[in-house]
């Protein structure tokens, strides 16, 4: 399969990328690393990046970030960070990527458990993470030509022991079982789950 992996260099590409290198052609891309450099939060820099891709089977996306913070200091502009970022980023890559994916192909997108469990300074992430669990089981049902799309919920990985303490309480997830949901989604054939791993 040709997959594109947007944030291929992050905490979780880099283990994603790897599980699959090898075995499938990969097209890296990230903001500043990678094959391909974009700006998710542009639709153009999307639409250029699968102009200069071609034709591809399936879309991973492992980026995105939000506003954190204490509810009492999130104004308008901070909480549009997550909106225009890790929500309308990876909207955009399946809205635009759609009319140019193979027959059968998949999107695979990242939320997060955030949107189940929340922690203090996580409410503007909360709410952008239900939004892509909500966005990927509704178009499932749309997408045309057997295309499928899932959305993997990662707890707090093990590899990011920068943000535990923001995750009191939560027990980091292996990366072996997060790289594991990624796997289910692009090579099974489910569609139109949020596939959580925690
Ligand atoms: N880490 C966790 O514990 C955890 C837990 C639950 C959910 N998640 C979610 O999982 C996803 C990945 O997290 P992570 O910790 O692996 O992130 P990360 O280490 O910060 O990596 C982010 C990736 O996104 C790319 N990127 C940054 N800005 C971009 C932009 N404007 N356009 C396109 N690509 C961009 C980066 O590329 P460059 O390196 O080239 O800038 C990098 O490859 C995020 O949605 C995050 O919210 C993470």
């Amino acid at each position: 399969m040709k997959i594109i992996i947007v944030g291929a260099s992050g905490t979780i590409g880099r283990k994603v990328t790897a599980a699959l290198e090898g075995q499938h052609e990969l097209i890296k891309v990230g903001s500043k690393s990678g094959d391909i450099q974009i700006d998710m939060t542009s639709p153009a820099s999307i639409e250029e990046m699968f102009k200069k891709v071609g034709s591809f089977d399936a879309v991973i996306s492992a980026a995105g970030s939000g506003h954190w913070g204490p509810l009492e200091g999130i104004n308008d502009e901070a909480f549009r960070k997550g909106l225009n970022y890790k929500l309308m980023g990876q909207v955009n890559l399946v809205l635009i990527g759609q009319h140019l994916i193979n027959p059968g192909g998949s999107f695979t997108l990242t939320s997060g458990i955030l949107s189940e469990d929340p922690v203090v300074g996580g409410a503007a992430v909360s709410a952008v993470n239900a939004a892509i669990n909500s966005f990927a089981l509704a178009a499932a049902i749309e997408l045309k030509n057997d295309v499928r799309i899932n959305a993997v919920s990662p707890g707090v990985v093990e590899d990011s022991p920068e943000i535990f303490p923001a995750f009191p309480g939560h027990i980091p997830v292996t990366m072996e079982k997060v790289v594991a949901a990624y796997l289910k989604s692009v090579l099974g054939s489910m569609t139109g789950q949020v596939i959580k791993a925690f």
